[in-house]
């Protein structure tokens, strides 16, 4: 099929309203728009102003009503329980409503928030579409997150409900969730009105009366006596979650998603980027607490009447590196989305793919990656191994779909590898320099998107308008500045090369090295730190801590750099991947006191780097090398 990429982009731009228009008509309305863009509202405007909708109507409720009641909505997938089930778009819904209704009982009414916190289970989806509903904005906390973190996030988005599991399982280990959260709650001054737990039968928590609720218990109940309750209406501008992001200090970004925009978005990107008709399967093997669970385990493919796959395991190890492929040709997948660090995990266990030959994935048209720069080799080796196209596509939780990326269902773009191909309509990418002008192609630059962002993307930031606009708007009027690096070449094609900022990339995870920077600085014997993220085969980046002690500190190094890893555990999670700590005796830095993270970073990377002219003292280069290469962290030596 010959790309028509070039016109939709082009008729975008000569009319972006119209546009929008245009493919807002694949969603059901209960009001129409006053105005399809209004720019005088919020900080760069707003999408579908004056329109009522409602997200859950439009993920469950139509299809049922048209046609699709007995379609498979969601099929769960879980080797670490050995569980699979399916639940038709009728089923889902009865389980959705039920939950809603209970939500209700409990006292829950639109724009209330719901915090989330579960591992991948159907009833974590329920819960975020049950909060859909009712109209109350939901926030998913990603597992692998410790108290300290959750308690950030209850603190700033005070829900009136948590929703919570029992345990998470991660392979040999279960994970309990109910201590993380009662931690959590005891850390809060805000406190929410009742939790409802889902009893895992791995781990059973226990629970605090008058506060905690069986939510199984309940559902049984609820659905035997054929609870339900209608969707309320929203306003398209209505916030529909917030999903807290990594920023530069310990507290997080709270993206806001609204319920049009956001809808309007992800259905058009379901046909016209990721090629899938309804019906098919789709699987996002990601997490519901990131924004690509958000965006394509959950709201898109259901707002599309595809199917989606909720997958409660890893690329390898459950049970072994063949699992992708179990699930593709089990449940005919048609389209897969993950991060390139699951295909390095396939890749590192069983290069040559032989698994592969165990199963049939004829079902399989494409791979999209996303959540870190694909690399040459993985993307290669990808597409050689399943012979389909492999798509990198760029997106940030910000945007909450893709910036760039090759639109598969307007017919495919050549690929450029290393290149995440061109910017989706809605987006004019942009490459300024760093006093806000235009660079030539193929020149490194700021990547922005000039204003206003398309329907999906963030309207503001929780609670927090002045630190939108500090974050995002600020620094070069008119645009938004993505904090990426990257060029453009002369064919349009993007390249994305590295954050502009101290967020690193972690198996796909984004971390903020800021945010683990405060905790080594809260420990009693640190008298300053840096962290910085050294490239790693398997998770892309990994986090080094370099801490300096205080004076007098007689204590063993090795035991701080022990106490300082068990810090960021607990702290802010396993997520963090946090297992590198050096001690070292002083910090290079620049004569005006600014320490040189980046230079440390090519020493443990093992690439040539420039003795950076404005260093203070360039012998402590040479301690840290020496301090890296004693702990293996040097490539170069
Ligand atoms: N709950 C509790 N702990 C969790 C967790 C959760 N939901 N998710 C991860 N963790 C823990 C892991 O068990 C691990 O703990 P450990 O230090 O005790 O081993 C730690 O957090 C780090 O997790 P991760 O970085 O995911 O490493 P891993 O070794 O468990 O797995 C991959 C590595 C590559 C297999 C895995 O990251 C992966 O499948 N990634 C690709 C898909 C993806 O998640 N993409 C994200 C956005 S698209
Ligand atoms: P997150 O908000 O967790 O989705 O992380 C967003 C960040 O991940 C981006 O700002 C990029 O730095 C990085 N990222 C995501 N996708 C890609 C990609 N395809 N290529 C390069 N970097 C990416």
């Amino acid at each position: 099929m010959v790309s028509h990429y070039k016109e939709v982009y082009e008729d975008w731009k000569a009319n972006p309203e119209e546009f929008w228009e245009t493919a807002a008509g694949a969603i059901d309305w209960l009001e129409p728009w006053s105005k399809v863009f209004d720019g005088s509202r919020g900080a760069y405007g707003r999408w579908f102003v004056g329109a009522h909708t409602n997200t859950c109507y439009n993920c469950l409720d139509r299809h049922v009503e048209r046609g699709r009641p007995g379609q498979p909505a969601l099929i769960y997938d879980s080797p670490v329980t050995g569980t699979k089930k399916t639940y038709t778009y009728s089923e889902l819904l009865d389980q959705v409503s039920a939950m809603a209704a209970l939500m209700e009982r409990h006292g829950v009414a639109k724009g209330d928030r719901v915090l989330i916190y579960m591992p991948m289970v159907p009833e974590a989806v329920m819960a975020m579409l049950a909060c859909a509903r009712i109209g109350a904005i939901h926030s998913v906390v990603f597992g692998g997150f410790a108290a300290q973190e959750l308690a950030t996030r209850i603190e700033d988005a005070k829900p009136k409900l948590v929703v919570a599991a029992s345990c998470g399982l991660e392979p040999g280990r279960v994970v309990e969730y109910k201590p993380l959260l009662d931690e959590a709650i005891a850390l809060c001054d805000f406190q929410p009105d009742a939790c409802f737990i889902l009893q895992r039968k791995q781990c059973i928590a226990s629970m605090v009366p008058g506060r905690d609720y069986d939510l199984g218990d309940m559902m049984t109940e609820a659905l035997r006596e054929g609870l339900t309750t209608p969707c309320v209406p929203v306003a398209a501008t209505d916030p529909l979650y917030i999903l807290y992001t990594s920023g530069t200090t310990g507290q997080p970004k709270g993206v806001v998603r609204d319920n049009g925009g956001h809808m309007v978005a992800l259905k058009w990107s379901m046909g016209h980027l990721y090629g899938v008709e309804p019906g098919e399967v789709f699987w996002a093997a990601s997490d519901v607490g990131w924004v690509v669970g958000h965006s394509y385990i959950v709201y898109a493919p259901l707002l599309h009447g595809a199917t989606t796959l909720l997958y409660e395991g890893k690329p390898v190890g459950t049970p072994d590196a063949g699992a992708f492929w179990r699930v593709i040709s089990e449940h005919s997948v048609s389209c897969l989305f993950t991060a390139p660090t699951a295909f390095r995990a396939i890749k590192k266990e069983d290069p040559e793919a032989k698994f592969l030959s165990k199963y049939s994935l004829s079902s399989l048209r494409s791979l999209f990656l996303a959540g870190e720069r694909a690399d040459p080799d993985t993307l290669e080796w990808a597409e050689e191994i399943l012979g389909v196209p492999v798509i990198d596509h760029w997106w940030q939780t910000e945007t909450g779909w893709c910036i760039a990326g090759n639109p598969l269902g307007l017919g495919k773009l050549p690929v450029k590898v290393g290149s995440s191909t061109v910017p989706m309509p809605g987006y004019d990418v942009q490459v300024l320099d760093d006093a806000g002008h235009p660079v030539a192609a193929n020149t490194l630059g700021n990547i922005v998107v000039k204003l206003p962002l398309p329907p999906g993307c963030l309207p503001t930031l929780w609670n927090a308008e002045e630190r939108f606009k500090e974050a995002y708007l600020n620094e070069f009027p008119g645009y938004y500045k993505t904090s990426d690096a990257g060029t453009i070449d002369e064919d349009g094609y993007l390249f994305i090369m590295a954050r502009t900022d101290d967020i690193i990339n972690v198996a796909g995870h984004r971390l903020s090295t800021g945010a683990m920077e405060e905790v080594l600085a809260s420990h009693q014997d640190v008298a300053e730190c840096a962290v910085i993220g050294i490239t790693d085969k398997l998770k892309g980046q990994l986090p080094c801590g370099m801490v300096v002690l205080k004076s007098g500190v007689e204590r063993e190094p090795e035991v701080v750099e022990k106490e300082l890893i068990t810090l960021v555990r607990q702290q802010i999670g396993p997520v963090a991947a946090f297992k590198l700590a050096v001690v070292v005796e002083r910090l290079p830095k620049t004569r005006s006191g600014k320490i040189l993270r980046g230079t440390m970073r090519s020493i443990a990377d093992g690439v040539t780097y420039k003795m950076p002219a404005t260093i203070d003292d360039p012998v402590i280069l040479q301690e840290i090398e020496e301090k890296l290469a004693g702990k293996g962290l040097t490539k170069a030596l």
